[in-house]
């Protein structure tokens, strides 16, 4: 039929196959209910759910702060370095099998430093997994912005030992009353540092916030962002400047930014020249991993073969991978479609 959307068999599988960057996952995120009951057990710590299947029911939001409140009850069972490598490595496993070749991994330092684990513990922990592979990775600290600047700055200031082991930084959690401009004096100091900047930025906070997160914080990408087409002077910047946006297509209907993924933006994204890239934010409540949030936004939308291709060179593109590296992977991705 014209013009119905089709995910043909060839486009299913190049989705699968292509090699692929995942920029916006907080690892937080990743830690599925049987992980979760298992480390209850391991560590000794109460849940207000009696079962996996319970727990799972749960999982049931209106909005963003809905997902946070449980999203944040579920990581109070992290408590040694061992929980954080099992689950960045169960989450590294998951990601490789859907031809993702790098991810930049978010965490949140304060949601485990606030329940007395200390920073070294969750930090070495993800990084020790992401040293034994499977596939490249690095690591991005979160502010949370519900909390003051002044919690970011001594968060910042007791990382400064682990620095080496992250690569940049990032502001997450509730957005609304919480503007980027909050935190312009720890991002600064983290430029200062030579860190990686990127904020979440425009999920269900107005287009103005992604224009501060670029002034006042100077990130380098935004996190979601997808409200920035109610703004078409900040698009037109967007595309000229092309500021990578990390969208997140099964978050944003879970966390109903779009009443369902058929009204998701990412075509008009593509279509508005925005660098935009396609990633999975917290999959273990959301529905998906990388290939799933790939197939359901192209089930839903008249995306071809072409836009697969460019997402996956978006991907890399965006990442903060020295220019060599960038070049190999995108090469890669290229080879993958000239064989069609
Ligand atoms: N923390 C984890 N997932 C998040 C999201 N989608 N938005 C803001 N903070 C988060
Ligand atoms: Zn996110």
């Amino acid at each position: 039929m014209l013009n119905q959307p089709m995910l043909n068999d060839q486009l299913q599988m190049m989705l699968r196959q292509m090699p692929k960057a995942e920029l916006h996952i907080h690892i937080e995120g990743s830690l599925e209910p049987e992980l979760i009951f298992e480390l209850a057990q391991r560590n000794g710590v109460a849940l207000a759910y009696d079962s996996v299947d319970s727990l799972r029911k749960a999982y049931a939001f209106d909005n963003l702060q809905s997902f946070l409140d449980i999203y944040y009850a579920g990581a109070s069972v992290l408590l040694q370095e061992q929980d954080f490598y099992d689950m960045t490595a169960a989450y590294l496993r998951r990601a490789a099998a859907d031809n993702v070749r790098h991810a930049e991994i978010f965490f949140d330092p304060q949601t485990h430093t606030a329940r007395g684990v200390p920073l070294a513990s969750v930090v070495d922990g993800i990084w020790r997994a992401c040293q034994d592979g499977p596939i490249s990775a690095s690591l991005i600290m979160c502010f949370l912005r519900h909390l003051s600047e002044d919690d970011a700055l001594a968060t910042l200031e007791e990382a400064l030992p682990l620095r080496d082991k992250i690569i940049g930084v990032g502001l997450d959690s509730s957005e609304l009353g919480h503007p980027p401009e909050k935190f312009a004096r720890v991002f600064e100091r983290c430029r200062q540092l030579g860190l990686h900047l990127v904020a979440h930025a425009g999920e269900e906070g107005p287009p103005a916030y992604i224009e501060t997160a670029l002034d006042l914080l100077n990130v380098e990408r935004i996190d979601h962002g997808v409200r920035c087409l109610e703004d078409p002077l900040l698009t037109a910047r967007l595309a000229r400047e092309q500021i990578a946006l990390t969208v997140c297509p099964l978050s944003n209907v879970k966390l109903r930014v779009f009443a369902d993924m058929g009204r998701h933006n990412l075509l008009a994204l593509l279509d508005a020249g925005l660098l935009v890239t396609v990633n999975s934010d917290d999959p273990a409540y959301f529905g998906g991993y990388m290939n799933a949030n790939l197939l359901a936004v192209f089930a839903a939308l008249p995306l071809g073969l072409a836009h697969a291709q460019r997402l996956a060179r978006n991907s890399f593109a965006a990442s903060f991978l020295a220019p060599e590296a960038k070049r190999a992977f995108l090469a890669e991705v290229d080879a993958c479609f000239a064989q069609l």
